[in-house]
């Protein structure tokens, strides 16, 4: 195969999206991504809001940009302000261009702005669905769209019921013929089980399941998918991949920024609601899964899920689990503010903004193997990795002073910013003395590949209009991640308020209380 053709079995060829709709600006040589969307409209609700402006409307150009998307190609914003089709349009051109990650390109976006319309209207209000209705179908007039439609609900959760039965009430949501008609849902799926198990059964009641895609932002990272290519394509990571080796597993999502403009949503959801239950549970599950039988959405959930059943909590939460606040203190040279004092924050919160918790997977392949999770605003600095640690060498045939330095062998998955892999492991200090130290051994992204990665955004909606499902989460990992963290919740709401931890810092105290209980230190990225 030349390496200008795109591989073998996707839908298209290089230069012609799925539906033989020749695209000029596709470029032949990305093979990283060569599946093309068909002709299709997307209609963002919540378009104004942070989400939509930081990373989906830039997202929507990268993919255009990159050749990605067909001509035939709608985009309608609904919105609550009175903005003409052109206003809206100058508006995302002035988001896309300061964020996107492909060279801005006139080009480009006068082939995307045509499609571009705007709807004003609120969610309760069922005349403005009928109008988003007479747009669709002027956009699919205009631009072929063949009459298929994805609906992203870029909305609060508390928005999502009343989006979908208007959709469904309007007659939106129902597709014709070969038509497809897709939804796409913004984590958090609800606050506990219960309230996600309402949701689903709402947004199932309008949409077929195959056409509901739940967005873990995560799962459209590369690194994050380059954890099942490591894994699964390689012979000499399995074998080691177990309890007879692994002394325990560290993920750690630390981020050095605060909630910023987020009060609204995040006072009262917390750090475990907001990244436990989704991203952390979503790595934790990719890491410790079987290898599936393909790669198939249905394959590759089943093996998730069994997973996630077997996850066993602590049985004492006050000593395996961890919450902190932040306090004010600096982040680098700037003076930051702590949690209770941001615009928005109820001062007598108790929400936390730092979560650690301790898990363990009841199987045969990591019985013994604690899994330590930990995410938290406003720490040391932002980096994103698993950490496989292994177990010390049985014996070691040195001096006890050659090897007092050494620590434990480990590979760690550096999902983000320094995106890469690294295997720590001990060797000789140069020298006539035996001495071994700490080493490290980096695959880097950046240099391993020419061109930079795609932003998740891209990669997943890219896969929704092209209707592939794997890297979505099912209802039922859903479920189960709800089931793990309901009961650490439940406790934590009886204790009162977190634990405070200066800005710029690792942490409350008791999260490194939480490691020396079981004799181990969290590893400082
Ligand atoms: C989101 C959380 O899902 O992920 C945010 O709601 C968090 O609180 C964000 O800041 C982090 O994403 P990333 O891709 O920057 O790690």
């Amino acid at each position: 195969m030349s390496t200008l053709e795109p591989e073998t079995g996707g839908p298209a060829s290089a230069g012609q999206a799925a539906d033989g709709w020749s695209n000029p600006l596709r470029d032949p040589r990305d093979l990283r991504i060569p599946r093309i969307a068909g002709p299709c409209t997307l209609v963002i609700f919540g378009v104004t809001g942070d989400l939509a402006r930081k990373k989906l409307l830039p997202a929507i150009y990268d993919l255009a940009n990159r050749g990605l998307l067909p001509t035939s190609f709608g985009l309608i914003g609904f919105g609550r302000r009175s903005w003409s089709d052109d206003q809206f349009r100058d508006w995302v051109k002035e988001h896309v261009r300061t964020r996107c990650r492909t060279v801005f390109r006139e080009s480009t976006w006068n082939q995307l702005t045509e499609g571009i319309r705007f709807a004003r209207g609120t969610f309760d209000d069922p005349a403005a669905f009928a109008h988003l209705g007479e747009i669709v179908l002027q956009v699919d007039a205009d631009r072929n769209t063949h009459g298929n439609h994805a609906f992203y609900m870029s909305v609060p959760p508390s928005a999502f019921p009343v989006v979908a039965r208007q959709l469904a009430a309007s007659g939106l949501s129902e597709s014709a013929g070969d038509a497809w008609r897709r939804v796409i849902i913004e984590k958090p799926f609800g606050h506990d089980l219960a309230s996600a198990r309402r949701l689903d059964e709402t947004i199932s009641s309008v949409f077929e399941s195959d056409s509901i895609f739940r967005i873990d932002h995560y799962l459209g990272k590369e690194t994050v998918q380059n954890l099942l290519a490591m894994r699964f394509a390689n012979m000499l990571f399995e074998p080691i991949w177990n309890a007879n080796y692994v002394d325990h597993v560290q993920i750690t999502m630390a981020e050095d920024i605060g909630i910023g403009s987020r009060a609204g949503y995040y006072d009262g959801i917390g750090a475990a609601r907001d990244v436990i239950q989704n991203h952390l549970l979503q790595l934790l599950a990719l890491t410790a899964m079987e290898e599936p039988v393909s790669f198939s959405s249905h394959d590759l959930a089943m093996e998730k899920a069994k997973v996630l059943s077997a996850v066993r909590l602590p049985e004492d939460l006050a000593v395996h689990t961890a919450r902190g606040q932040y306090a004010a203190g600096w982040q680098g040279e700037e003076k930051v503010c702590g949690y209770l004092q941001e615009q928005g924050v109820d001062p007598a919160s108790t929400t936390e903004t730092y979560a650690a918790v301790r898990l363990d997977i009841d199987t045969r392949r990591w019985a013994g193997v604690p899994f330590y999770l930990r995410t938290g605003k406003r720490l040391g600095k932002r980096v994103t990795e698993i950490a496989v640690v292994f177990r010390k060498a049985p014996h070691l045939p040195f001096e006890s002073t050659a090897t007092r330095e050494m620590g434990q062998n480990a590979i760690v998955f550096r999902i983000q910013p320094d995106e890469g892999i690294t295997l720590r492991f001990g060797s000789k200090v140069p020298g006539s003395r035996m001495e071994v130290r700490d080493v490290n051994m980096d695959f880097d992204y950046g240099r391993s590949f020419t061109g930079a990665s795609p932003e998740a955004y891209e990669r997943l909606i890219l896969d929704v209009l092209l209707g592939d499902a794997p890297l979505f989460p099912t209802t039922q990992e859903v479920d189960l991640s709800w089931r793990i963290l309901d009961p650490i919740e439940e406790f934590w709401g009886t204790q009162g308020a977190p634990e405070q931890y200066r800005s710029g810092a690792w942490g409350p105290a008791g999260a490194d209380a939480l490691m020396h209980a079981d004799g181990r230190a969290w590893r400082l990225p």
